[in-house]
């Protein structure tokens, strides 16, 4: 298989022949998109993932499981992954010449839909002044400005290249502060692929079923504490055993490696009381709640105000980027400030720091969260209708642009109720709304993603899509 330049970048030999996607027509604002809807209701007749079969044959010889992140994999939905051509707005098109409505988004950052045509300018401006620059530049105190004056507990910032990167440094960062060793993580939470944080970890561990991975040394993880998602009662009795050695409690605010979890309100509240009271910190993980939930991310969505956060996704505007942040005290023990060490080739790279700035600014206008949680609603109150016509037990539910349905009666606190959810179907789901034109996770235990692109019309799509899937399986 050979690389062969062309004149819009690189295209690998087996995918020449692949057809060229219809381009959407982009419009300022955003949300108007192909005329799926005038065929809501016809079934899509020619679907072949031919292409994608054979390029993923290729691939499982050149990267383990053919893949570079493992839910891709479709191993938990069974079938051949999507190969992914092009996206725009919400949509994407695969090398079969496949057209499908995403809810992924490149698994959160696309929340303006992608491909924006005000950020590909922005970039291509940028990228003339050149692509990295390993030293200060102004992007990069701008978007610091706009991460700070937008999340309610964020007072300063450090910038790097992923949600684990984050998620590994607020760890490190928390423990130096309070020179204690031991912190608190929940079943089912994502925090990247650090090694303390695979113990009980969410997303495709979740996915894959994994027990913790082999490789993690017992020292990485014997500081690791875990309780299950919205029980305090398990937290309070980790502080009573563990008196002064806890210091921090990391959590997502709403669950979205699981499948969609939202918490109690007592119980968020209880964990700023607790971790108060016991001299511990606490982190919301906000990589994926962080400008999704609102622009303030969840902390302005449930008045709660933690010590420390973690952002990615969103930030980037779909560039590798993570951030954490939070009290002026605590971060002013980050290298060189402090003595707290971090680094990063990359970090505050001018492409990232330019896509988040222009992402933000198109979040940040009036109505853009209203307007992503009538949408979602629709979406999750249309699926849940179906399946429930079709006799199948069903719950789920959604916040703003951010939404999750599981297989399985509910209600849904934590992820040992998130595993009752009946992963067959939900893979049969899976696969015939993707005959249909709609591009879910590939997974139960995963949340998904709306943006300011898609439109009513691809709601009603997708419902009347759901209503046939779930009609037949
Ligand atoms: C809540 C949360 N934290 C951390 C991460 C890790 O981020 P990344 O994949 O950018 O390393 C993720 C990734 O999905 C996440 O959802």
């Amino acid at each position: 298989m050979s690389a062969t330049l062309t004149g819009s970048g690189i295209a690998l030999g087996v995918l020449s022949s692949s057809k060229i996607p219809k381009r959407v027509s982009s419009s300022p604002s955003n949300r108007c998109y192909i005329n799926m809807s005038a065929s809501a209701d016809k079934k899509k007749t020619s679907f072949t993932l031919q292409k994608s079969e054979e390029a993923f044959n290729d691939a499982k010889n050149l990267m383990p499981g053919g893949v570079n992140s493992p839910v891709r994999a479709f191993k938990s939905v069974g079938g051949t992954p999507v190969f992914v051509d092009s996206v725009k707005g919400s949509r994407l098109w695969d090398i079969d010449g496949n057209e499908y409505i995403d809810y992924v988004g490149s698994w959160g950052p696309a929340i303006i839909g992608h491909a924006d045509d005000e950020v590909l300018a922005a970039l291509a401006d940028t990228m003339k002044k050149g692509t990295s620059f390993g030293a200060p530049c102004l992007l990069e105190n701008v978007l610091a400005e706009m991460v700070i004056s937008a999340v309610p507990s964020i007072e300063m910032v450090r910038f790097v290249n992923s949600g684990t990167e984050a998620c590994m440094g607020v760890l490190r960062l928390a423990r130096a502060f309070t020179n204690k060793e031991k912190f608190i993580k929940f079943e089912g939470c994502y925090h990247g692929h650090a090694n303390a944080y695979l113990v009980k970890a969410g997303s495709g561990v979740a996915t894959l079923g994994l027990p913790n991975s082999p490789g993690v040394p017992k020292s990485a993880t014997s500081n690791t504490l875990t309780a299950p998602y919205n029980d305090i009662e398990a937290v309070v009795k980790l502080f009573e055993t563990h008196k002064g050695e806890i210091s921090a409690v990391i959590l997502e605010p709403v669950v979205g490696n699981s499948g969609f979890i939202t918490p109690t309100p007592e119980f968020i509240n209880d964990l700023r009381q607790l971790t108060k009271d016991n001299g511990s910190l606490l982190i919301f993980d906000e990589v994926m709640t962080g400008f999704r939930l609102a622009y303030g991310g969840a902390q302005e969505y449930f008045g709660v105000k933690p010590d420390l956060t973690t952002l990615g996704k969103i930030i980037g505007g779909g560039l590798p980027v993570g951030a954490f942040g939070g009290r002026r005290d605590i971060m002013e023990m980050v290298a060189p400030a402090g003595p707290m060490y971090q680094a990063g080739t990359l970090s505050g790279n001018p492409l990232a720091m330019t896509a988040g700035i222009l992402t933000l600014k198109r979040l940040k206008q009036p109505g853009t969260y209203e307007y992503l949680d009538k949408i979602t609603k629709e979406l999750t109150r249309g699926i849940l209708e179906a399946g429930n016509k079709s006799g199948h037990s069903m719950c789920g539910g959604n916040i703003s642009g951010m939404f999750g349905f599981f297989f399985v009666e509910g209600p849904v606190y934590n992820f040992a109720d998130a595993k009752k959810s009946d992963t067959e179907k939900f893979g049969r789901f899976f696969r015939g709304m993707l005959e249909e034109g709609v591009y879910f996770g590939p997974s139960q235990f995963e949340a998904g993603f709306t943006s300011l692109a898609h439109t009513r019309e691809d709601i009603e799509f997708t419902v009347a899509a759901a209503r046939r899937v779930l009609g037949r399986i």
